[in-house]
């Protein structure tokens, strides 16, 4: 079990307002003093560009810079650097996983996702298959959010060009079985695009086990910056992928009669210069993770969903949409509340907690709700913010929701 006292203390933030319960790790999670530090220290003593400087310092960022992808490709197991994009985030990652593949997605194609997905791995999709005349198409999922594999079989053909799910959905937690889900994609000549922003950084991920063609996701769920993610993509399939912005860093070489050299994978899809202090953030975050070990991470946050889960599901005010997730998010509404009235109610006795539809707009076709309260967790969460939480939902309720405003 973790040493969770011990592990508070780097989050200053938690040392800094002990009354807070911070249950809104799905949206983003708090940052540890060694990332705040990595911030600080490159944009105090070592705030210079990369890969444009002939000088000493340009040379050591250019060095970290480029070392990170080493350190991203170690924690979710891909074969070479070089698969490692840097972007503005997840949402940034499938956009242009989306687009880039928009040049192969033809006139009756079929994009298969799921009525689950987060708006990010809805729109780049809709807007596509508008331009192109292709088809978007709805794996089945149980109403735990589990994707119904035997629908998946029946979906899949040869006009199936992409495959496109969240790995652990933003609202039902439910962890897919990416690896058989991979298998049945694989026997197509179908790309399999993962979006991993609700599961890199709570489980073990190994884009060569699973084999993932695309994987997508962003630092600050994972205890590193805002405003930077990662693209993931097999080396052979990032070279078919078309480049969204173009500029500086991204080009070797242009002439007057419009002749373009574009640089080789990663560098051609990072034009501009980059989100230096996130790159050198999310190295930090890392290497916290894995000193603190992923596995760890993951059966400490099921050991507490599960009593999140226990202690909530005795009362009579509330309706639990995943009781049988296995990640760290709980959804649930209490009886006749609004869910946001419930999460106003609920900040007054200091939680902070994520309301409404959460980007997850078709997700009331699985679930029958449009609005939920979602409780997320992660590593640095306790047993007595449960206690106290649990505690502040045995009164939510009409009267107690309308005394906040009147
Ligand atoms: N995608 C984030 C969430 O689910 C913001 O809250």
């Amino acid at each position: 079990m973790l040493n969770v006292e011990e592990i508070r203390k780097d989050f200053p933030l938690l040392q800094n307002d002990p009354d807070l319960i911070y249950f809104d790790n799905g949206a983003t999670t708090l940052k540890p003093q060694c990332v705040i530090d990595a911030v600080n220290k490159y944009n105090a003593y070592t705030s210079v560009n990369v890969e444009r400087g002939d000088y000493d310092l340009s040379f050591e960022v250019s060095n970290l810079y480029e070392n990170t992808r080493e350190v991203v490709r170690r924690f979710i197991n891909a074969s070479k650097k070089e698969e490692i994009v840097y972007t503005s985030g997840a949402t940034a990652s499938l956009n242009m996983i989306a687009f880039g593949l928009k040049h192969e997605i033809n006139k009756d194609d079929i994009i298969l996702i799921t009525l689950a997905e987060h708006a990010s791995n809805v729109l780049p999709w809709f807007s596509i298959a508008k331009e192109k005349g292709a088809k978007v198409d709805y794996i089945k999922t149980f109403a735990n959010g589990a994707i119904d594999i035997d629908d998946l079989k029946l979906k899949m053909n040869d006009h199936v060009k992409v495959v496109s799910i969240a790995a652990v959905g933003n609202v039902l937690g439910y962890v897919q079985d990416i690896n058989t889900i991979g298998k049945v994609v694989h026997q197509y000549n179908c790309y399999f695009i993962v979006d991993g922003a609700q599961s890199v950084p709570h489980i073990k991920t190994d884009v060569i086990k699973d084999d993932i063609d695309f994987l997508a996701f962003s630092a600050h769920k994972m205890c590193g910056p805002t405003g930077m993610g990662i693209i993931y993509g097999k080396y052979q399939l990032l070279q078919r992928l078309e480049p969204l912005i173009y500029g500086g860093g991204a080009n070797a070489r242009f002439d007057c009669d419009m002749n373009v050299i574009l640089k080789d994978v990663p560098h051609v899809f990072e034009a501009g210069t980059p989100n230096i202090a996130g790159v050198l953030g999310l190295n930090a975050a890392i290497c916290y993770l894995e000193k603190i070990g992923i596995d760890n991470i993951n059966e400490y946050e099921e050991y507490l969903k599960k009593y999140m889960i226990d202690k909530l599901s005795k009362l009579d005010n509330i309706i639990i949409y995943n009781p049988d997730s296995t990640s760290g998010i709980v959804s649930f509404n209490a009886k006749d509340v609004f869910a946001q009235d419930a999460g106003s109610f609920l900040n007054t006795k200091h939680v902070a907690i994520r309301t409404g539809n959460h980007c997850a707009k078709m997700l009331h076709n699985i679930i029958g709700t449009n609005e939920s309260i979602r409780a997320s967790l992660y590593f640095y969460n306790t047993t007595d913010e449960i206690d106290r939480f649990v505690e502040a939902c045995k009164d939510i309720n009409i009267d107690n929701c309308l005394n906040i405003f009147f």
